[in-house]
């Protein structure tokens, strides 16, 4: 008899060596210290890192690593439960307003990443009769919480709009107002800087249009959070938009806001309390550890002390994507500090990308099924821990490329 056992193990082989065979195969590098603009990578030594979302250079920030230590010290590793069991520690509490505060929301409510975040919030909030409707290229993680929203509370529903399309998106709610399945709340989804193309979403015009059909908006702001805006409140400020524009914000704090881990819902009272109440990782799972939530409190401390910080990454991004350009790759014009470089090629990223590598640069090549088949790239992320010097020689290395 063929156990189950074996018939996976026949089918998890044929997988990983259809990618070892193709060039497709992820090796996860390993370093060898924290990380930063400079880090130690095993058997490549000392490389420039371009492929963190170290955004603001916060997560080795002294200060930042004190408050987590600190916190540690004084609160122990965590409670052991989940928050309505054995209650909140002060510093979530502290985290949860510093971010309401900082995006101008009423309130918010911390999560152990923002993938957590995304998945609590549309399988809570949506009922029956309700429809999502997202950018076809959103996260990853915002997709599944649809997908997950549809399963778990059947009638809701769910579709796409062309990416970052306005027509589309007007479309789409124009439908919706004739669908009388449709009898609930409209939801509309975005990334505020989209993690794979480095655009962004026009806010500005989602909310316009948004208002014309009385939906609600929702914006996953964890690439666009310390990035955008003169202060870095996110993509909102970009467009010059209150904090109140957006209605509910996810984002995370494993990027620009000390690059640990932690996510975030921020928005109404109403949302977030029922959240709380009824959101199955928030009643089900412990709490973002201690240590994380002083560590991410400091980085917006940090954030809102040294705004000079964003102003230093903006100018570092128009340098590199000016750089880029004269070493002779295309790079989608935008602001963010995303630049991603199309190969097309999934085994073509991953070779270049080891190339880099050996070159002292720390890029990494991405392809299916992180993005569409046929549109891998190379993701080069900029800093504002970057130093000219870093900038010329992740040019140079392209250029040797
Ligand atoms: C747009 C977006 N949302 C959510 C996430 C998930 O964030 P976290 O690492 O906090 O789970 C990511 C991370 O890649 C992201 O880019």
């Amino acid at each position: 008899m063929t156990t189950s056992l074996q018939r996976f193990n026949t089918r998890a082989d044929e997988v990983l060596n259809m990618l070892r065979s193709t060039g497709q195969y992820k090796h996860l590098q390993m370093l060898e210290g924290p990380m930063d603009a400079v880090t130690k990578i095993k058997g490549y030594g000392e490389c420039a890192v371009f492929c963190s979302n170290n955004y603001l250079g916060l997560a080795n920030h002294p200060e930042v690593v004190a408050a987590g230590i600190e916190g540690m010290k004084k609160w122990g590793a965590g409670t052991a439960s989940v928050r309505f069991i054995c209650g909140t520690f002060t510093p979530h509490e502290t985290l949860e307003t510093t971010i309401a505060n900082f995006l101008g929301v009423e309130a918010a409510y911390s999560f152990v990443s923002c993938w957590n975040a995304n998945e609590a919030i549309f399988p809570t909030l949506c009922e029956p009769g309700d429809l999502i409707i997202s950018d076809e290229l959103n996260h990853a993680s915002i997709i599944d919480s649809i997908r997950l929203t549809s399963v778990i509370k059947k009638g809701v529903l769910k579709t796409v709009y062309k990416h970052n399309t306005i027509e589309s998106l007007r479309e789409t709610l124009a439908t919706a107002q004739k669908n009388p399945e449709v009898t609930g709340a409209v939801w509309v989804v975005t990334d505020g800087v989209f993690s794979m193309e480095g655009d962004i979403a026009d806010l500005a015009a989602m909310r316009k249009v948004c208002d014309e059909f009385g939906a609600i908006l929702v914006v996953d702001d964890s690439h666009g959070t310390g990035v955008m805006g003169q202060t870095g409140r996110g993509t909102h400020e970009h467009y010059d938009l209150p904090g109140k524009a957006i209605d509910f914000y996810t984002g995370t704090l494993g990027k620009a806001l000390g690059g640990a881990a932690g996510g975030y819902v921020a928005g109404t009272k109403r949302g977030i309390e029922l959240l709380v109440q009824r959101g199955r990782p928030t009643l089900f799972s412990n709490a973002l550890p201690v240590s994380v939530a002083c560590s991410a409190n400091k980085a917006i401390e940090i954030l809102a002390r040294e705004p000079e910080r964003v102003g230093k990454l903006r100018e570092n991004v128009q340098y590199a994507r000016k750089g880029i350009k004269a070493a002779g790759f295309d790079v989608l014009d935008s602001p963010t500090a995303i630049c991603p470089i199309i190969v097309h090629d999934t085994a073509k990223a991953i070779a270049m990308s080891k190339r880099l590598l050996e070159l002292g640069v720390f890029v990494i090549g991405f392809g299916y099924p992180v993005v569409p088949e046929g549109h891998a790239r190379l993701r080069v992320q900029i800093s504002a821990a970057h130093e000219r010097e870093h900038l010329d020689k992740l040019i140079a290395a392209l250029k040797k490329l």
